[in-house]
């Protein structure tokens, strides 16, 4: 595809913008606020999609609402990346076969990266039929047109687009944040790893192009939000794409100079794409974050080559030394899983020497779970459940103590943070993070908002969090 190819027309994207005045119309006709709750799923990039339509919803004239009883339009934007993920949004959407049937006004859809799978769109149009409203991730900017059509003529709207997908820029964000903001730099993933769903359902990579993402930083530092994650599948393939010479160390080193951002940080990157040059950069970037997050998925160098990961363990642990050479203070998390295809016992173990010699701050660890249509799906050997499930506890174990022994550190130390809001556990305290990421809880104080830097004394550690008092 010709590069000028992978946008959406500007034409088409001033055809939405009249459905958006047009839906607004509809509901002005009916003399009322219309309400909508979206429930997101997923990764950051859904949860900055799921911002995408609030904005959209937004200019339509909707307000927000977390009642399912109160809203006119209920929206699941949905994962596919794991069986448990689709199943809950299942669940969910079949619970509100009720309420529809009570409220036939009440308009029901889904959306993300589940409705990319023909056969799950098919499941919903047959076993669903309350749901109204389908549309995958590549159709996310005819979201005006959509919701025109099944609001105006009450009827069932489903629209998929199975081409590779397509950069839309100048869809409006809402965000609740406001200290923080997610910014997509690109879409789509190329690295078709064995096990994983998200190059069927994303497309390929598709970079945005660096003045678009600066001028949304930009706008962002002069709404007040100090600080950005730059988002993507795989930020360190920045560029590839692009006809020009700009990659994510080059990008890095632009968003730096946006003044008014104090942090930054990016997810998720690569470790076959995590270049000499790029790791030159990191210490460079004077915002950056002292945060890696550096999936490696399975020690086992047997198991890598079969999940399409093209490093091996050895590699990846030197690949972390080289980065903690250039950032010292780095903390490192990652994502692993346990139980892919013909993974024995022996290559379980090394999976934990690797947690062990790197010592990660904090892991995500997930159980494997087969995806229809890809190529770990028809593997032999499928571990049996008990034995992932075993692999599973013991590996958080391991982790536990590691992160509970790196917490240790902390006590008595004092940190900088950047307050986020209220603790969601407990009413008399705020909480905020560390350029490592790393939460600390602190006594509440009203003086204080999200965005503010303050430093904390570290009294108190547990496995997941910090507490202290301020200094
Ligand atoms: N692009 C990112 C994130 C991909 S999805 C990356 O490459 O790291 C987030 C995580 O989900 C992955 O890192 C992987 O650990 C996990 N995952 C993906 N497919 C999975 C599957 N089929 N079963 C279990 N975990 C999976
Ligand atoms: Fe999935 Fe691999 Fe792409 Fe990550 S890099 S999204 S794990 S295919
Ligand atoms: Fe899930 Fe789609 Fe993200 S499959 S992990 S929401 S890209």
């Amino acid at each position: 595809m010709q590069r000028k190819d992978v946008f959406v027309s500007e034409e088409e994207l001033k055809r939405q913008k009249e459905f958006v005045q047009q839906v607004r119309g509809l509901y002005a006709e009916k003399g009322k606020t219309p309400k909508a709750l979206v429930e997101t799923y997923g990764c950051q990039q859904n949860e900055n999609d799921s911002e995408r339509i609030k904005g959209m919803l937004s200019e339509m004239g909707f307000a927000f609402t977390d009642s399912r009883e109160d809203a006119d339009f209920i929206l699941f934007n949905t994962c596919a990346v794991r069986e448990g993920a689709e199943m809950r949004v299942l669940g969910n959407v079949g619970a509100l076969k009720h309420l529809k049937a009570r409220r036939p006004d009440l308009i029901v859809g889904i959306c993300g990266c589940m409705m990319q799978q023909e056969h799950m769109v098919k499941k919903l149009k047959s076993k669903y039929k309350h749901v109204s409203v389908i549309f995958g991730t590549h159709s996310l900017y005819q979201f005006p047109e959509i919701l025109y059509k099944a609001v105006c003529k009450n009827e069932r709207v489903i629209s998929l687009i199975d081409s590779e997908g397509r950069i839309a820029e100048d869809i409006p964000v809402y965000r609740e944040n406001t200290a923080s903001a997610w910014v997509s730099i690109m879409y789509g993933c190329n690295n078709f790893c064995s096990y994983c769903i998200v190059p069927y359902v994303r497309g390929r990579e598709r970079s945005r192009e660096p003045e678009k993402i600066l001028e949304e930083i930009k706008s962002l530092a002069q709404n007040g939000v100090k600080e950005i994650t730059l988002l993507g599948q795989n930020v360190n393939s920045y560029g590839k794409d692009l006809d020009r010479n700009v990659d994510f160390a080059d990008l890095l080193l632009l968003a730096d100079k946006v003044s008014g951002i104090r942090r930054i940080r990016f997810m998720t990157s690569h470790p076959k794409d995590m270049t000499d040059k790029l790791i030159e950069t990191l210490p460079k970037v004077k915002k950056l974050c002292d945060q890696i997050h550096l999936p490696f998925q399975a020690g086992s160098d047997r198991i890598l080559e079969k999940m399409n990961r093209r490093y091996t363990k050895e590699g990846y642990i030197h690949l972390v030394e080289r980065i903690r050479t250039a950032m010292p203070n780095a903390v490192f998390t990652t994502d692993i899983i346990v139980g892919f295809p013909g993974e024995s016992k022996e290559d379980f173990n090394e999976t934990i020497d690797v947690l062990k010699r790197v010592r990660f701050d904090s892991v995500f660890s997930f159980i494997y779970s087969k995806r229809e249509g890809t190529p770990a799906a028809k593997m032999p050997n499928q571990v049996p459940e008990d034995l992932k499930h075993k692999h599973f506890d013991e590996l958080l174990d391991v982790q536990n103590k590691i992160s509970r022994e790196i917490n240790e550190t902390y006590d008595g130390k004092t940190v900088e943070i950047m307050v986020e809001g209220l603790s969601k556990t407990n009413e008399t305290m705020m909480c905020g993070r560390t350029s490592g990421g790393k939460i600390v809880n602190f006594p509440k104080d009203d003086a204080l908002s999200a965005g503010d830097f303050v430093h904390v004394k570290i009294t108190k550690i547990s496995t997941w969090s910090l507490t202290g008092e301020r200094v």
